[in-house]
């Protein structure tokens, strides 16, 4: 796995514990790193189990850190993970809404099973979090909740119309909680661009990274991104720093969205 360091304060989030939703592998497991860095403690909440144990026992060299089995589709596994978290800390301050998956195919040939399931997972799930940790994260009248959207949810590529939808939902669902949870709880999201995660899965899944050229041009900053360009924005959000921020959404694409293209 690759670590970076964290540019802030390792006190920036100290006494403060969060929760992150899918934090076994990708961007999740780099936003748990670095909240944890910051001082943080984490509870990883992950459907995959060599995922999440593997992430918790690595990230664990740099903070208090747990995993939960989860998956953010199941109500009753929602609320454990909550009950977990409070029953290890007695306090929920942050929580990181990261789970995002993709069942492509052209919409002629997209099941509603298939595009149900999707919108399970990436939109009814963070509905689910808010409507059972709300009380929890609004109790010291300082709560963060990051949502992770992405570019997609205002661009689209063919045959992605499951993903994109709910990536909007997670876009409109993130001002609507702002303004129902706020003054005590700010709610916020990201749209990740390209996030080449590859190093940054379970050990068994990892694979070298394989960018062209091209990869890399087609971005305004050069480059592909990396999972902590995500980790450090969420970890920003989550704290004091961000006090004034609330029902946002933060495009982190290297520039990818302001690129005018003519064929
Ligand atoms: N990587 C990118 O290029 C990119 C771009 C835009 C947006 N995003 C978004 O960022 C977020 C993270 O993406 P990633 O690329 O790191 O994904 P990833 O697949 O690397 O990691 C996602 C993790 O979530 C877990 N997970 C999946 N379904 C789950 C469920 N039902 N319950 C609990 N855990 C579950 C997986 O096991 C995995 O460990 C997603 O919301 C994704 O849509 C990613």
């Amino acid at each position: 796995m690759m670590t970076g360091r964290s540019p802030f304060r390792e006190d920036l989030l100290a006494g403060r514990a969060a929760l992150v939703t899918g934090g076994g592998q990708g961007i999740g497991r780099a936003t748990a790193l670095a909240l944890l860095e910051a001082g943080a403690s984490v509870l990883i909440a992950e459907i995959d189990q060599e995922a999440g144990q593997e992430a918790a026992a690595e990230l664990s060299a740099a903070g208090d850190v747990a995993f939960q089995p989860c998956d953010v589709t199941r109500q009753a596994d929602v609320q454990a993970a909550l009950e977990a978290a409070l029953g290890r800390w007695g306090r929920l301050d942050i929580l990181v809404n990261n789970v995002g998956i993709a069942r492509g195919g052209p919409v002629t040939a997209l099941t509603l099973d298939d595009f149900n399931h999707v919108l399970a997972a990436n939109l009814t799930s963070i509905y689910l979090f808010a409507h059972h940790a709300a009380e929890a994260l609004g109790r010291d009248g300082r709560g963060a909740m990051v949502n992770i959207a992405s570019t997609r949810a205002l661009m689209s590529e063919p045959h992605t119309e499951a993903y994109s939808a709910c990536k909007g939902g997670v876009v409109a669902l993130t001002h609507s909680l702002a303004v129902s949870l706020g003054p005590a709880v700010r709610v916020n999201c990201i749209s990740p661009g390209w996030i080449e995660t590859a190093q940054w899965k379970k050990s068994a899944a990892q694979r070298p990274i394989d960018h062209s050229d091209a990869d890399r041009s087609q971005h305004p900053v050069g480059r592909v991104g990396e999972p902590m360009d995500i980790a450090r924005m969420a970890v920003y959000l989550a704290s004091d720093a961000a006090g004034f921020i609330t029902g946002q959404n933060f495009i982190i694409d290297g520039g990818m969205t302001r690129k005018m293209i003519y064929v």
